[in-house]
């Protein structure tokens, strides 16, 4: 696993006003200056292919343990791999990043964003899905390569399929 970025960033409010799913958890969305929330964006290559069962076990695990620990998120798929944005207290994010690093159905893992907020971007998303489309995996793919501001302006586009605009 490399660690490409890591910047103070400003919060995106467009996804405040998700669903929440049956029986989530109340999740504290505005948090005080000494418990910001622990904002993550990676990317990865699958092992398999897009569509594999493996797809569907990920996405269970995400959603059984994400609710249990008070983790929200956006899972991104692509023809060739994963981006994720991962939220919550630092204690629970950074030991569940290293998890998922390691965790064998993926490679190449690399952190684009590590960033403190005071409100989660996807309130109410155990761990939301989406496939991407063609456009938008070569979009966010040329945000990557552009750096810090680029990067912002990925987690704004992924703001953006999470909440339907797109
Ligand atoms: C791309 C990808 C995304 C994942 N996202 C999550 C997640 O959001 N939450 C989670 O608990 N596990 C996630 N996992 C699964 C973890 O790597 C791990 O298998 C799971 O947390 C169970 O860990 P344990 O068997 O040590 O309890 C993800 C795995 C992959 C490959």
């Amino acid at each position: 696993m490399s660690e490409q970025l890591a910047f103070p960033g400003r919060f995106v409010p467009h996804a405040t006003n998700m669903p929440q799913p049956p029986n989530a958890p109340a999740l504290p969305n505005r948090v005080s200056r000494r418990s910001m929330i622990t904002q993550l964006l990676y990317t990865s290559a699958s092992r398999h292919p897009r569509g594999h069962s493996s797809d569907f076990e990920i996405l269970q695990d995400a959603l059984s343990h994400n609710r249990v620990q008070g983790v929200t998120g956006y899972l991104l798929r692509d023809i060739g791999g994963f981006c994720q944005v991962l939220e919550g207290p630092a204690e629970i994010v950074e030991p569940l990043f290293a998890r998922i690093s390691g965790d064998p159905r993926h490679s190449d893992v690399v952190l684009r964003m590590r960033r403190q907020v005071p409100e989660r971007g996807f309130l109410g998303w155990s761990m939301g899905y989406a496939s991407l489309s063609p456009e938008d995996s070569a979009f966010l793919a040329t945000c990557f390569a552009e750096g810090a501001g680029g990067i912002l302006l990925a987690f704004e586009r992924i703001g953006r399929v999470a909440s339907g605009q797109d």
